[in-house]
């Protein structure tokens, strides 16, 4: 860390606000950010730390379709869930802003303003690829094809997720319109492109990328392939309803490309956050939002996921560094993927551990989950999250080492002192008692300056690795000196060694701030050791003799084989209905092989009545419907709870097929299904009978 560096402004990636947070967006980049950023404020720096909703982009309006409402309404329902999703897991944002704030508005556009003044952008009529059927003009996600690098059949118009490459539409191979499936044309179009191959020859942006020198080598990896491939102007506006307006004549109908207002939204959140009243300002040492982002001692560092590295490392320094005023990241440090269970997550196939559902199976054990999110980082790779793996770490390591070392220390001082930390009045002279204590002391300083090292290198796992090696160093010094045995024969030893113990405890605190700040709090009350600070971690004593210790609470529970066995069942019902649902799925100018009459009349599909409608609990997707087929009524369980309420069904006709074998969803028979029409985008709406027919009757 640079010496004139006076104050950290850390960002962590604006997430689109179009659905819940997941495991994989906790691991990719909050957490880690959240731990740098604890450890920052414990070593005494001065931070902020930014994050907020990207509330424009195509993933909002695709998921507007989907649902049947309106951007605006995605925005609306998903900004609160994720803010609070953070904040029940510690994620200490100073402040989570949105894109959708007229601040962020005026902020981009003014920075947008700033460089078309500038001459900056290249004005460019080009062709650009339209969806006849949809009219509309199909930018980024609204174009899926090939990728021309890596053939991953499922790119978008804007980046192939597979290989991190940022595309445009027409490099796509077959491309293909999102919204109707139909091959798109190409038609003329006015947009404004920053010209990324002239910036990349400047002096000062040869002059930044040396920074990549001493990042990660991942994203130094990834960069420079691009730059030597060399870059390619890029379209900042886009022909959309939905996004920042374009400030400048001539571009009615036409919005930022999200790319471009995106990271600006860190800065529009600082401005918002410094002319706010919230109570931590006062700990800053200025309030002025250019001191944050436009003056040299400030360091910038963007936490983000591998996709969004060519954004943050080279689109965004281009606009601040062709801005002019602006400072430019000192690291980016970007993580890797984290798949779950031998697959990639998807929000789509809702194949995720989503974090609202792990707090109602997992009440209170947040910090169990960010201790194995943190011990599985994908740091340098991907990596893989099991329900066996979480099981293993918590009990092995959590419950095992750090609690169980606490426990036995503050039992044993509770017995023996009545919860007082003892007063030594010797010290230990037997010599095996001597080498014990001597090992743990050297083993326990090594490890706080490994952890300090990890952390300022911002390798967060091997950091965590370090703070449970103080457990297990504590652990051991008990298990050499048995201080239950000893106390028989040698009072004055135990003593001192539980002295010693409670010490040890009193740094697991501390050191505990950063990764698991809900049982550092807990610790630290039971300890009655509250308020202290990093820097005391090297300190011999930080809980005074004959200080009163509080109750000895059970710092973790033992996860069973039960808890892990009922996620690991969700997840194989989530697995069968997703190949279930998979014809919903194609795109609807393909028609499966043909059939014979003879497999068609195999089906027998009836009207039914819906007299009944339910939600599943704990199930998002699910209603639980009686249905009358005249002849007898039917429980069938049916994945509309997204597209109708339970009251909305009741007297419908629908379409019933009657002879599929009975299942079991969820502990529940379900004795058939209901058809449904869905189009590209999932959304399903009921097949009935035009008029009231009697329940029962066939469907020919
Ligand atoms: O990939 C994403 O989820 C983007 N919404 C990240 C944006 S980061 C920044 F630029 F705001
Ligand atoms: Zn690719």
């Amino acid at each position: 860390m640079s010496n004139k560096i006076k104050r950290y402004l850390v960002t962590a990636a604006l997430p689109y606000a179009n659905g819940p947070v997941h495991i994989g967006h906790l691991a990719g980049c909050y957490l880690p950010a959240d731990i740098y950023v604890r450890y920052l404020k414990a070593i005494g720096k001065e931070v902020v730390f930014i994050c907020g909703s990207d509330e424009h982009g195509v993933p909002i309006t695709i998921k507007a379709k989907k649902e049947g409402i309106t951007p605006q309404q995605v925005v609306d329902k998903y900004d609160g869930i994720m803010k609070n999703a953070f904040k029940e897991f510690g994620i200490n944002f100073s402040y989570y802003g949105r894109t959708s704030s007229k601040t962020h508005h005026e902020t981009a556009q003014g920075f947008f303003r700033n460089l078309y003044d500038k001459g900056v952008f290249k004005e460019e009529v080009t062709k650009q690829y339209y969806d006849e059927e949809a009219k509309q003009f199909l930018a980024d996600r609204y174009i899926t094809g090939t990728c021309p690098r890596c053939g991953n059949p499922g790119a978008y118009g804007d980046q192939c997720e597979k290989c991190g490459t940022a595309l445009s539409p027409t490099d796509l191979i077959n491309p293909k319109s999102a919204l109707s499936g139909a091959v798109p044309v190409l038609k003329e179009t006015k947009n404004w492109f920053l010209p990324m191959g002239e910036i990349q020859q400047t002096p000062a942006f040869q002059e930044y990328i040396k920074r990549f020198e001493d990042w990660k080598s991942n994203i130094k990896g990834q960069c420079n392939s691009w730059l030597t491939e060399g870059l390619q102007s890029r379209a900042m506006t886009r022909d959309l309803d939905w996004g920042v307006p374009v400030p400048v004549e001539g571009a009615d109908g036409k919005v930022l490309y999200v790319w471009f207002d995106a990271p600006i939204g860190y800065i529009s959140a600082t401005k918002e956050y410094l002319a706010g009243n919230n109570e931590s300002l006062n700990a800053l040492s200025t309030t002025n939002w250019q001191d944050w982002w436009q003056n040299e001692e400030t360091s910038l560092v963007h936490f983000i996921g591998k996709d969004n590295i060519v954004f943050h490392a080279i689109i965004f320094p281009m606009m601040l560094l062709t801005h002019g005023q602006y400072i430019l990241p000192s690291n980016v440090p970007a993580n890797e993927f984290l798949n779950l269970e031998g697959d990639k997550i998807s929000t789509s196939r809702n194949w995720a551990v989503w974090l609202h559902e792990y707090l109602v199976d997992f009440p209170n054990r947040q910090d169990e989950l960010r201790y194995v999110l943190t011990s599985i980082a994908p740091e340098t790779k991907d990596s893989e999250f099991t329900w066996k793996d979480y099981q293993t770490r918590v009990n092995s390591e959590l419950v095992s080492i750090f609690g169980n070392f606490v426990n036995r220390v503050l039992v044993l001082c509770d017995k023996y002192y009545a919860g007082l930390v003892p007063t030594v009045n010797a010290v230990l002279s037997d010599p095996k008692l001597v080498a014990a204590q001597v090992a743990c002391k050297e083993s326990v300083a090594k490890s706080i300056a490994a952890l300090n090292e990890n952390l300022q290198a911002i390798k967060l796992r091997d950091a965590q690795a370090e703070f449970i090696n103080i457990a297990r160093a504590g652990n051991k010094y008990l298990a050499d000196t048995e201080p239950w045995k000893l106390v028989k024969t040698d009072e004055e030893s135990v003593k001192q060694i539980l002295f010693d113990a409670l010490q040890i405890c009193a740094k697991l605190s501390v050191a505990a701030q950063p990764f698991l700040p809900h049982t550092s709090a807990n610790l630290a009350n039971m300890l009655n050791a509250q308020g202290l600070v990093w820097s005391q971690l090297t300190d011999a004593v930080l809980v005074q003799p004959g200080t009163q210790l509080g109750k000895a609470e059970i710092l973790y529970k033992q996860v069973e084989d039960e808890e892990i066995n009922k996620q690991l069942l969700r997840l194989e019902e989530i697995k069968k209905s997703n190949s279930e649902q998979a014809p919903v799925t194609k795109t609807l100018n393909e028609v499966k092989p043909h059939i014979s009459y003879e497999d068609f009349d195999k089906l027998d599909l009836r009207v039914g009545k819906v007299i009944e409608a339910e939600k599943v609990p704990k199930a998002d997707k699910l209603l639980k419907l009686t249905v009358d087929l005249g002849f007898e009524q039917r429980t069938i369980l049916s994945g509309i709870a997204e597209y109708y309420k339970p009251e909305e069904l009741i007297g419908k006709l629908v379409t019933v097929v009657a002879n599929l074998a009975p299942r079991k969803i969820r502990g529940i028979e379900s004795q058939g299904m209901l058809l449904m029409a869905g189009n590209d985008f999932g959304k399903l709406y009921s097949v009935g009978p035009e008029q009231e027919i009697e329940p029962g009757s066939a469907v020919k």
